[in-house]
């Protein structure tokens, strides 16, 4: 055959396939087929030959060219198949191997102590309802009976913001209260809410902090009386502490939106912080009879409706609850301390534990 002479270093090329890797493989067709190749060559010079020698030579070096090809693709193949293997060996997963074991979450003791307000005042028929934390002053104040001149609005250290909703100054809600406003506005009694949610005062210390949260209550109908009040209360503060003995009472204050306004303590021992027992009053939340004023400025006729409203301050019962000092520690996002005093998920609330 005419190519006969490109026989045996094509059958070179092709046994030292056996171990070249991608790269070297590459060298060999370059090497013929590439533009200065071998074959490359001699299939141009086709055209200066005989039309016989043309055909012989032709077919000749297109046998060589196909056998170089197949080999190089053979080659190629085996090595991809090589690759995939070491791959596989390399990545090899083991599914018998155990879990790492996972850091397990706790629910915040602020966020307990809220789901656990509703579940106990959801278990008497209140609904929860929402408002903005972002407020205007007459839902935040005027409405609650509370004038501009007020010593409350002082009082409350409240966050003014540069900016005013509609007519009125804007602020952050120093109280869940305005949430007894927009209700009544918006719902006809008889009204039975609670408002769990942020609020806001300029001050910070151990047990003060600029953003904490209250829960609102209120209870709007044509029969309520101090004695549903008290009923209510008693029966929350005995249930969230766990103690149906928990000794409770009711002072005389003021608040410019309730009248009659009553304190509420619990008993406690001041030297222990043991709650329960003691002989010693602490303070805990704020109520009383819905002002007619309120209720006037809501659109609820006074002399048919009255009800009651509270207000009690979350991380403050939650640091009795829990024995926890200092306040600032809610808001640290120290896991440690939350392993601690956070509670597992999906734990029942403490209405089925308590009394
Ligand atoms: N708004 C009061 C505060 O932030 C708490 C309060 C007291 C709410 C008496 C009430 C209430 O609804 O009747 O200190």
């Amino acid at each position: 055959m005419v190519a006969e002479d490109l026989e045996m270093s094509l059958a070179a090329s092709l046994a030292a396939m056996a171990s070249l890797d991608a790269a070297g493989l590459e060298d060999v067709r370059l090497q013929w087929l590439g533009k200065a190749g071998i074959l490359t060559g001699r299939l141009k010079a086709l055209g200066a030959m005989t039309p016989e020698a043309r055909k012989a030579e032709g077919a000749a070096l297109n046998d060589c060219k196909e056998r170089l090809n197949q080999a190089l693709s053979a080659r190629r193949a085996a090595l991809d198949e090589e690759a995939l293997a070491a791959r596989l060996e390399r990545e090899r997963i083991d599914v018998t191997a155990p879990a790492r074991p996972e850091p397990v979450g706790a629910i915040h003791p602020i966020s307990r102590t809220l789901e656990e307000i509703t579940a106990i005042f959801g278990a008497m028929g209140f609904t929860v309802k929402e408002g903005p934390d972002i407020e205007d002053d007459w839902h935040a104040f005027g409405a609650l009976n509370i004038p501009g001149h007020h010593p409350a609005r002082a009082m409350m250290d409240t966050f003014y913001l540069n900016a005013s909703l509609g007519n009125r100054p804007a602020l952050l809600r120093p109280h869940t209260s305005s949430v007894q406003v927009r209700t009544m506005l918006t719902q006809a009694p008889p009204i039975r809410i609670i408002v769990p949610g942020r609020t806001y005062r300029s001050d910070h210390d151990a047990t003060h902090s600029p953003m904490f949260h209250q829960t609102e209550g209120l209870v709007i109908g044509r029969d309520i009386t101090l004695g549903h009040l008290k009923g209510c209360l008693i029966d929350f503060l005995r249930m969230f502490f766990g103690n149906p003995a928990l000794p409770v009472r009711f002072r005389a204050s003021y608040f410019p939106f309730t009248e009659p306004s009553m304190e509420v303590d619990i008993g406690w021992n001041r030297k222990t912080g043991e709650i329960g027992k003691g002989g010693d009053w602490l303070e805990i939340l704020g109520s009383g009879m819905v002002h007619p004023n309120v209720l006037a400025n809501c659109g609820i006729d006074p002399r048919e409706f009255q009800g009651f409203a509270f207000g009690v301050g979350i991380e403050r019962i939650t640091m009795l609850k829990h024995g926890i000092a200092d306040l600032r520690l809610f808001y640290e996002s120290d896991v440690r301390w939350l392993r601690h005093y956070g509670a597992a998920p999906l734990s029942p609330a403490m209405l089925h534990e308590g009394v």
